[in-house]
């Protein structure tokens, strides 16, 4: 893809509200360092002082609607500071690092979800961020079963509710669901599509095979 370089110890992870994108993070993140790797696990919107700033400002429903191009605009000032703070700097000495989200979760959510260009979106990425992961894993489940599991999480930390994206109706989220898979169906090089039905145990273990088989390909 043009103006984009891919970088093959940068993995993403994909999927909807409650797929176990944090879950598989961290047994990734186990896996390689057991192996002996050095590892940065990162989250976006986020993932510097700055951008966690502005993903709360994303994510608070406290205020008025943002419009689809705020959001989107907000996603990329976070994304590029993320990139060139967080981001660049690990890989450039040697470690992996391993995102909960990255620009795909852009193409599903102000893409598929908010109805935005498309392309506007690939121009942003080319020329803002011009990086993209390696492999992406895309932890795919359906809506009412990642809500269940949404719902169990935020009760057992006591946390207040839904954020302000995370409050979006069903047909939003089906979206979503819809961008992300065709976008695995147009690059099979770099996803995996991984089936988060199962139960946590499996997915992680399947999501670790994956790493693993990526990484050993690429040596
Ligand atoms: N495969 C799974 N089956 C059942 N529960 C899961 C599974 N994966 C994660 N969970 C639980 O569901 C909740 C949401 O998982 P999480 O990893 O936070 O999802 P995400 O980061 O994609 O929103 C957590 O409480 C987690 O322990
Ligand atoms: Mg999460």
């Amino acid at each position: 893809m043009t103006g984009l370089r891919s970088h093959p110890r940068f993995v993403s992870l994909e999927g909807g509200e409650g797929a176990g994108k944090t879950t598989v993070l961290h047994a990734l993140r186990d896996a390689l360092r057991e192996d002996g790797a050095e590892v940065v696990s990162t989250r976006e919107p986020g993932g510097t002082p700055l951008a966690e700033m502005i993903r709360d400002l994303l994510l608070d429903p406290g205020h008025e609607p943002p419009a689809a191009e705020t959001e989107l605009l907000l996603m990329f000032a976070a994304r590029a500071q993320h990139v060139r703070e967080t981001i660049l700097p690990a890989l450039e000495r040697g470690a992996w690092v391993i995102c909960d989200r990255f620009t795909d979760s852009s193409y599903a959510y102000q893409g598929g979800g908010r109805g935005l260009d498309a392309g506007l979106i690939a121009e942003l990425e080319r020329r803002v961020v011009g990086l993209q992961p390696g492999l992406t894993l895309l932890l795919d489940v359906d809506i009412a079963q990642g809500r269940e599991r949404t719902r169990g999480r935020d009760l057992a930390r006591g946390a207040n509710g839904p954020d302000r994206i995370e409050r979006e109706r069903d047909e939003f989220f089906e979206r979503v669901r819809a961008t992300y898979r065709a976008r695995a169906d147009g690059e099979p090089a770099r996803f995996r599509v991984i089936d988060a039905s199962q139960p946590a145990q499996a997915v992680a273990a399947e999501a670790v095979a994956r790493l693993r088989e990526w990484r050993d390909a690429a040596a």
